[in-house]
């Protein structure tokens, strides 16, 4: 956990209109586990503890002995899914975003500028909760922290919440999840925001039943500011990045093709396996050539509908793509609401990619924290370079090939290396490969004793985390600090954003070392993507 050193920042009231300080935030919420981690804070399960007290008597006047409810702590169960619950009407989610500068993993943070900080509380409230978005309850500010208080969503995010699924996703639940996420996008739209960081991790589900609705969440990276022609501040996060947002010139329909990245990956699973066709695929700019139905994974018994929706949402040039409001009128995004009457069957497979792909991200973790522990520092940067020149090698072949296949439509060269070198991935069975050349047998033995790692040597792993941890990075890192000093869009793509929670227990506690790194089940489950950093200081 970090060190927040929010002297240095010296920072005054950031949310003039906030409900409280520190004491007010204690009176009223307890704090329970945590949610998961953002990058200057940690999102909490808290309990209000004035609707418990209402649950409280209300129960005890109904002498309401018999019932699931916990008249002694005033705990209302209304969790309606079969995974141990631990919260209650009274439950809600708290994001705390720290306000000084953080020391984490021997790194100093730069703080947060004030507007970026009031941004994330001005877009939530403007959204006020609605058309699926978050719904903000409260804000507390003490000296050193932010506190948000939102709706909580105990229905996991996206991956979780498929994966936990008994059955296969059905026809008319994937058109009711478009028609709630683009009904999002919409909203957002419609109050001049984006949230340009709309991924699997940051569609969440309120319950884990199968009707529950979801929620867009973490405008963290998010803007509201009106700008009169295209936006210039990059965010977001690779595999769902617009062509435009790489580029840096975008619009609000930035966000209309993460969405059709994500519904992609709704009924495929997330394509570790082919990852970096998956994303040349869809950044194809020859439209012709195009044909998103060979995207890999997909179920064979998708409707036609649903792949027209999809072309919309994934159009490549964003001046022609159309806009949320229109595409949540398309056959598949409606079909949902007459969907009993029709043919309706189950997309074959969706649960168990979606288990698997959880499954692969905790194997991914282990593979970082085995190299992370027992290579040296030396052979880390030799293990990371020799992975760069293989990949940059590859990328360049490919963009020969691509620019070789463009006829129709000429692409500036800088543009198509962007694209085909965008993913900081590399293949499993390479990283053994590159292990077995350094005679690393022993790290090779251990990556094979993890769980089912045979069945993962031709996914991509990402090595970004890897990256950071070798101090690829700066020491001060630059996320909204103003600085001008910009890298290029395709490095920035990579993903160097957060060091995710896992890393800090499995890689850091030096006495744990591959102990730790071993117990498959200790990660969590919050996905390891990482958010790349927002260059610009601006922030638009
Ligand atoms: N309202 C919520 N209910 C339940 N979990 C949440 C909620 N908000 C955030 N989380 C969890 O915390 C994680 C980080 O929150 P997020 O707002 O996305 O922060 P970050 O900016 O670091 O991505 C999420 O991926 C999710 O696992
Ligand atoms: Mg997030």
């Amino acid at each position: 956990m970090g060190v927040c050193l929010s002297c240095i920042g010296g920072m005054g009231t950031v949310i003039e209109q906030n409900d409280g300080g520190e004491k007010d935030f204690h009176n009223r919420f307890i704090e329970d586990r945590d949610l998961g981690e953002g990058e200057f804070g940690v999102v909490t399960l808290v309990h209000d503890l004035t609707i418990r007290r209402a649950n409280k008597q209300k129960n005890s006047s109904a002498d309401n002995r018999n019932t699931k409810n916990d008249e002694e702590s005033g705990r209302l169960f209304i969790g309606n899914d079969d995974v141990g619950c631990d919260y209650d009407n009274s439950s809600m989610a708290c994001k705390a975003l720290r306000k000084g500068m953080v020391i984490k993993y021997n790194t100093l943070y730069a703080p947060l500028k004030p507007e970026v900080l009031r941004r994330e509380v001005d877009i939530l409230r403007k959204l006020k909760g609605e058309s699926f978005c978050l719904k903000i309850s409260s804000v507390y500010e003490t000296p050193k922290v932010i506190y948000i208080i939102t709706e909580l969503c105990s229905g996991g995010d996206m991956f979780q919440y498929v994966s936990r699924r008994k059955e296969d996703l059905r026809a008319d639940e994937v058109s009711r999840i478009s028609f709630q996420l683009l009904s999002a996008v919409n909203h957002c739209a419609n109050n001049n925001v984006i949230n340009r960081d709309i991924k699997p991790e940051n569609i969440m589900f309120v319950s884990c039943s199968s009707e529950s609705e979801l929620r867009l969440i973490d405008f963290g990276s998010g803007t509201d500011k009106v700008v009169e022609g295209l936006h210039t501040t990059f965010a977001g996060t690779a595999f769902y990045i617009s062509p435009e947002m790489f580029q840096n010139t975008y619009t609000q329909k930035t966000d209309v093709w993460s969405a059709g990245v994500c519904l992609y990956v709704l009924v495929a699973g997330y394509p570790s396996d082919k990852l970096q066709t998956a994303f040349n695929m869809m950044h194809k700019i020859t439209p012709g050539k195009r044909n998103l139905k060979n995207l890999p994974n997909l179920p064979d018994n998708l409707p036609d509908s649903f792949y027209v929706m999809l072309n919309q949402l994934l159009e490549y040039k964003h001046k022609i793509r159309k806009k949320a409001s229109v595409i949540l009128e398309s056959d598949f995004v409606r079909f949902h609401k007459f969907a009993s009457s029709v043919d309706n069957s189950n997309i074959i497979g969706s649960v168990g990619r979606h288990a698997l792909f959880l499954d692969y991200q905790k194997f991914e973790r282990c593979l970082t924290t085995l190299l992370a522990t027992m290579l040296t520092k030396s052979e880390l940067i030799i293990f990371l370079n020799t992975i760069q020149n293989k990949s940059n090698k590859a990328a360049a072949k490919e963009v020969e090939v691509e620019l070789d296949e463009k006829n129709e439509e000429s692409i500036p060269p800088n543009q198509a290396k962007t694209e085909s070198k965008s993913l900081d991935v590399v293949n499993v069975h390479r990283v053994m490969e590159i292990l077995k050349e350094s005679e690393k047998d022993q790290v090779i033995s251990m990556i094979e004793q993890l769980p089912r790692s045979e069945l993962y040597e031709s996914n991509a792993y990402d090595i970004s985390v890897l990256k950071y941890f070798v101090g690829v990075r700066n020491s001060v890192r630059e996320k909204h600090s103003g600085s001008k000093k910009r890298s290029s869009a395709s490095s920035r793509a990579r993903g160097l954003g957060k060091i995710p929670q896992w890393i800090d227990s499995s890689i850091h506690s030096v006495g744990a070392k591959v102990r730790m790194s071993l117990d498959f089940s200790a990660h969590s489950t919050n996905s390891a993507r990482m958010r790349p950093t927002s260059m610009d200081g601006s922030y638009h």
